[in-house]
């Protein structure tokens, strides 16, 4: 285990067969029907890889990314830094993919942007789900973990930028966060 993690929330084995399991709903939901999986960045990257490669049929994928500004205001402002094309966007059945769904307002307000720009449908999947954090009124269609509200990190997610490469999903120790005063998000 990394010297900064207090302890190991899901293991790699506990992971891969919560993504089979979600794999399989997913399966489910769009087999027959064209989608595109559309992986948030940069945290959602290591799921999408390893979603996308439990199932079965057809798909196509495509990157978005956001970061809010104003971090800690209620603002919800998101900066959209890249965006699908709109051939990959209009008309199209998208499954949008997050690392972890804290306050909601980074699903929510996507979620509007791809409606917008001419989505046919927009549904949503996430590895965690930090239900106790819920700022606005949004549930995930899909989700793998159901986390406590602790500052996690592993498998994609990062704090100031690292621990993204860990195999497992872990608390952060409280001393590495407070220690900095940057953000991760
Ligand atoms: P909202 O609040 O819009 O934010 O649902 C989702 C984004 O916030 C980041 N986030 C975290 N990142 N450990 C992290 O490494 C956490 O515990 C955590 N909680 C929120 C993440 O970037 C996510 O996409």
């Amino acid at each position: 285990m990394h010297e900064d993690v207090e302890r190991i929330l899901f293991n790699e084995e506990q992971i891969l067969a919560g993504i089979d399991r979600v794999a399989e709903e997913v399966t489910r939901t769009y087999r027959g029907r064209d989608f595109t999986v559309v992986s948030v960045l940069k945290g959602s990257c290591v799921f999408a890889s390893d979603l996308i490669r439990r199932i079965p049929i057809p798909l196509e994928l495509a990157f978005v990314s956001a970061s809010s500004y104003g971090a800690g205001t209620e603002s919800g402002d998101l900066a959209l830094n890249f965006f699908p094309a709109e051939s990959e966007i209009s008309g199209r059945n998208l499954l949008l993919v997050d690392d972890i769904l804290d306050t909601g307002r980074t699903l929510a307000r996507l979620v509007d942007e791809l409606r917008r720009r001419g989505a046919a449908e927009v549904r949503t999947c996430v590895f965690l789900d930090k239900p106790a954090r819920r700022a606005v009124d949004f549930r995930a269609d899909f989700r793998v973990f159901e986390v406590a509200d602790l500052f996690v990190v592993g498998y994609g997610l990062d704090f100031a930028g690292r621990y993204r490469n860990l195999p497992f999903v872990g608390a952060l120790k409280k001393e590495c966060y407070e220690r900095s005063a940057s953000t991760a998000r």
